[in-house]
């Protein structure tokens, strides 16, 4: 048994985290699984998350800033891990000390790996990001070629991997993405012309995953999916994946109140007939959700029970009619744990946002507990 702290907690489903790889993994075939843990893991804790599946076969990991990547590695991840943020000059050293795998996005960045190889005799493993129609970070399709030529004819500069990233393929439509391929299929052609070969090409996303597998090449990269969630409501989950985290938050008080009971700040939310209303130890500060009072419920024990007027900073109001729950119960505002299920997918879909937004905002007071089974 757990126990648990009062106020907000996120509870995280280590075993569907691996059941969840391994059901993608089923997906994909055999190949290796480029797992993003950027953002503290999606809001779920980027070093229990990597500590839990490290050690399963093929799991690399990809992060956004050095410092994520630095801290895996302080908390013992030995894994292949591939920074996805612009390179400085002064991340080079850093990353070959800590066997990081930098992205080379410009031709700039030839630029500082030809001075450091000239001045030390020491290049970090790199990836080439292109960029084919997200127009983000990458190398323009038009600077491939001189940027393959400069590859192909400098000493100790040899690219690992190869990658793009598609900007809709978690839309309804993908025939963006395909040109985004194919865009992408041309860099690999010509890379060929020059004899350049990479261990590592990948393209995919959760997106990709499910609707568009020409971009698997001989490497996933995969984040929402391993979460446990739908990168959006327009791809259809031929996978079969459960949420890692249930964010939840605990019922501190609990109080009678009549019809026409006004509740929280503004009072916009008034009480239809008698009721009790309970207060929850969670806030907007701690990643909850604030626009979803509008039309937003709670679980709890099974049944859902209406938000009660604006959320505030640290606490929120729930309206439970004659239920009488105990305090110091949880009710659990999205995931999935004990008779409570709450999808993340449908409140994004409610307040017009995304599941990455909700999740990557959880924060604040906010108490990890890990689930191991
Ligand atoms: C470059 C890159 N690759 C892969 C991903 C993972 O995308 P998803 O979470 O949709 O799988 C991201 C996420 O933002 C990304 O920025």
């Amino acid at each position: 048994m757990v126990m648990a702290a009062i106020g907000p907690k996120a509870f995280i489903h280590l075993d569907r985290l691996r059941s969840n790889l391994w059901n993608i993994r089923r997906h994909i075939g055999e190949r290796p699984l480029l797992c993003v843990v950027k953002a503290n893991g999606y809001g779920h804790g980027a070093i229990p998350i990597a500590k839990a599946i490290s050690r399963e076969p093929g799991v690399h990991f990809a992060v956004f800033s050095l410092d994520e990547a630095l801290e895996l590695r302080k908390n013992s991840i030995n894994n292949n891990i591939l920074v996805f943020s612009r390179m400085q000059p002064e991340y080079i050293e850093l990353a070959i000390i800590n066997n990081l795998i930098l992205n080379l996005s410009s031709l700039d960045d030839m630029v500082y790996l030809k001075s450091h190889f000239s001045r030390y005799g020491k290049c970090p493993r790199f990836h080439i990001k292109f960029d084919t129609g997200m127009t983000r970070l990458g190398v323009n399709i038009s600077d491939a070629e001189p940027l393959l030529d400069k590859i192909a004819s400098s000493e100790g500069i040899y690219p690992e991997g190869i990658y793009s990233h598609f900007a809709t393929a978690d839309e309804g439509g993908i025939s963006y993405a395909e040109y985004q391929l194919s865009q992408f299929n041309s860099v690999l052609e010509m890379a060929k012309k020059y004899n350049i070969h990479f261990k590592y090409v990948h393209c995919s996303n959760s997106g990709s995953i499910l609707n568009l597998p020409q971009s698997y090449f001989n490497m996933v990269r995969v984040g929402m999916l391993i979460y446990g969630v739908a990168p959006s409501k327009d791809v259809s989950m031929d996978i079969v994946v459960e949420p890692v985290m249930s964010f939840c938050g605990s019922i501190v008080e609990l109080r009678r109140v009549p019809r026409g009971t006004q509740v929280s700040y503004g009072g916009i939310y008034s009480t239809k007939k008698e009721t009790t209303i309970g207060v929850v130890q969670t806030g907007f500060a701690d990643g909850f959700p604030r626009p979803w009072f509008q039309n937003g419920f709670v679980s709890y024990n099974g049944q859902d029970y209406k938000i009660a007027g604006r959320v505030c900073m640290d606490q929120l109001m729930v309206d439970f009619g004659d239920e009488t729950p105990n305090i110091g119960d949880d009710v659990l505002f999205f995931g999935k744990k004990d008779l409570d299920h709450l999808p993340v997918e449908s409140i994004a879909e409610s307040i017009g946002s995304t599941t990455y937004v909700l999740l990557t905002a959880i924060k604040g007071r906010t108490k990890y507990i890990l689930l191991k089974d």
